[in-house]
């Protein structure tokens, strides 16, 4: 089964990953995690590259070809080998990252969007996608209270990241997504995913 999380910044994601991660494994459940961009040797190349703060003169398409680049490795490397061996795999963030952010947030065509990221992913689709929905302005003032590492996207206007999230907010009237409100006690919402995969394994 793969599963993947989306969500603007500062939703919380990786630390519900972690906390389902450890209950996964207390079932004796063979589980991968990984996370985009990077998850691999390579990927993670790739990963500072477009992170980099100083790297301003990105252009969009390249910032696409790039994500897309350090997917395609990671599909090919991690995800299609582990779900062979029947894992589950979990990903921090996926291909509708590149939807919400690269087509939304900067407004690359979303239907050539489609076309690379089937392309980089070989097809693959999660079964299920968990969206752990926030407020931009409460999810950016999170990431700078925890004293997050700020990266390129970050420093974006707040309205990019606006646009990223009405983006969600359409892709997850897909019926592989359910919605979570991530602005609630971390236990809360810890529970409400576990409800949700307990009923999907
Ligand atoms: P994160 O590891 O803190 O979630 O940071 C990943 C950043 O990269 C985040 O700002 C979202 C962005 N991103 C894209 O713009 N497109 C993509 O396809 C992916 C996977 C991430």
């Amino acid at each position: 089964m793969f599963i993947t999380f989306e969500g603007p910044e500062g939703s919380g994601k990786s630390t519900q990953i972690k906390l389902l991660t450890s209950w996964l494994h207390e079932q004796n459940r063979h589980v991968l995690i990984t996370r985009e961009p990077g998850g691999t040797r390579i990927g993670d190349q790739i990963r500072d590259c477009l992170h980099d703060v100083n790297n301003t003169d990105m252009a969009s398409m390249t910032e696409l070809l790039l994500y897309s680049a350090s997917r395609a490795q990671l599909v090919q490397e991690l995800i299609k080998p582990a779900l062979a061996e029947g894992s589950v795999v979990i990903s921090d963030r996926f291909a509708d990252s590149t939807l919400a952010y690269q087509g939304y947030g900067r407004g690359l065509d979303l239907q050539m969007l489609h076309r690379i990221t089937n392309y980089a992913t070989d097809n693959l689709q999660p079964d299920l996608t968990l969206f752990l929905d926030i407020d931009v302005q409460r999810g950016l003032a999170r990431r700078i209270d925890g004293n997050e590492e700020m990266n390129r996207l970050d420093l974006e206007a707040v309205s990019f990241h606006e646009r990223v999230r009405k983006g969600y907010h359409e892709l997850a009237a897909m019926p592989r997504w359910v919605w979570i409100d991530a602005d609630r006690p971390i236990d809360i919402i810890q529970n409400d995913i576990r409800k949700i995969i307990n009923s999907k394994l």
